[in-house]
């Protein structure tokens, strides 16, 4: 396997390799065949959805020398599309507005948007967490965006959408980009492990679909660190566990035992023995944070739930009963506190200790 990492490896270079994201995907396609793409776009959704990806593809295709008319793919062979594809494209301008916040930037960002494409039909500008831009930026931006020069494409990225100005969002074309499914990302790796050769068992796999919680990104890079770490070896789920030092649904779902029998001594036994074992705690309060989630979501609606066994979903719904709405709520704020305390914590367990204590102290 060469060092690039995997999710740089897979990247898709063609649109009908994005997984989700249909009808983000189907505009687009249809607004390339019909030659009327739009001058400035706006995705936003979760990092890890195709954001970026789809932004490139969009500027590979726009700037193709062999697409031709009603077609909406790019040919990934022209000298334009190679360019993209590498990286070293004079004309796909990427910011990143979260590094970049200086003057200097801003200036350069004003200054390319006059110039017209070196090469290509158009120059594209992919402004990646617009929302970081300084007001200056903004205020050139929006300039730019109310009379775009007829050869430029604005495409802004933004996991944080709310932050926007309105004035930006509404002089684009929005598009929300949505959490991919545990199917989706499962269907993924095993496409990409497959490719890679590795020798890997599905429950593995699903252990690392659960973990990424819809970003697909932490989904390849998870299963980048599983196989530069095991190498030829055939890697199971216990292994994976024990490699990244991650807890999977049998781990959250005894822990929340404790919780629900509200037994304060045996929560704290169980962690001791846990960390003993390894495991990470912040990969602990996340494996738990995203179970309790489940469990909630379990019981509001069974049918949105997919990653569990009919036996752990079972579980899961007796958990729910006894800790009701009311118990699920408050564990699930303590612990997520408590997941964003350790960060700071110089006793990295500390702030899991306290999040037991705080969730069961008033029944003791
Ligand atoms: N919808 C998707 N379909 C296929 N692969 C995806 C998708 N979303 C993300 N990926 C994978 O994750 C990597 C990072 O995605 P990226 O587009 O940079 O995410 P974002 O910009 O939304 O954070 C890509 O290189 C690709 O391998
Ligand atoms: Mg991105
Ligand atoms: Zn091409």
């Amino acid at each position: 396997m060469d060092n690039l990492a995997l999710y740089r490896k897979y990247r898709p270079q063609s649109f009908s390799e994005i997984i989700g994201q249909e009808h983000i995907i189907q505009t687009l396609k249809n607004a390339l065949s019909s030659n009327n793409a739009s001058h400035a776009y706006i995705f936003s959704g979760p990092r890890g959805s195709g954001k970026t990806t789809t932004a490139r593809l969009l500027a590979k295709a726009l700037n193709c020398r062999n697409r031709k008319e009603g077609e909406s793919e790019p040919c990934n062979k022209c000298s334009s599309c190679l360019e993209v594809k590498d990286g070293r494209s004079l004309d796909l301008i990427e910011i990143d507005a979260a590094s970049h916040r200086g003057i200097d930037e801003v200036r350069e960002l004003k200054e390319g948007i006059r110039f017209s494409p070196n090469k290509e039909k158009y120059k594209v500008f992919v402004i990646d967490e617009c929302h970081m831009l300084t007001k200056e930026a903004v205020n050139a931006l929006l300039k730019t965006l109310e009379e775009p020069p007829s050869h430029a494409v604005f495409i802004l990225a933004t996991t944080e959408i709310h932050k926007m100005a309105p004035t930006i969002i509404s002089r684009c074309q929005r598009f929300d980009f949505r959490r991919l499914e545990f199917q989706e990302i499962l269907k993924r790796l095993e496409h990409i492990s497959k490719k890679e050769g590795a020798k890997i068992e599905k429950p593995a796999l699903e252990l690392i679909a659960l973990h990424s919680e819809g970003a697909v990104r932490d989904a390849e890079s998870l299963l980048d660190q599983v196989l530069t770490f095991s190498g030829k070896a055939d890697i199971t789920k216990d292994s994976i566990k024990e490699m990244l030092g991650l807890a999977d649904t049998a781990w959250a779902s005894e822990f929340s035992w404790f919780l629900s029998k509200r037994d304060i001594k045996g929560a704290f036994e169980f962690l001791e023995q846990s960390l003993e074992k390894g495991y990470d705690p912040m990969e602990l309060s996340k494996t738990l944070v995203s179970y309790l989630r489940h469990v909630l979501i379990l019981s509001i609606n069974p049918e949105v739930v997919s990653g569990f066994s009919k036996e752990e979903k079972e579980t899961m719904k007796n958990q729910a009963e006894i800790l009701g709405y009311g118990g699920l709520q408050k564990a699930l704020g303590l612990f997520m506190d408590a997941e964003n305390r350790m960060k700071y914590s110089s006793i990295p367990q500390l702030p899991l200790e306290l999040a037991i204590v705080d969730f069961l102290k008033e029944n003791q």
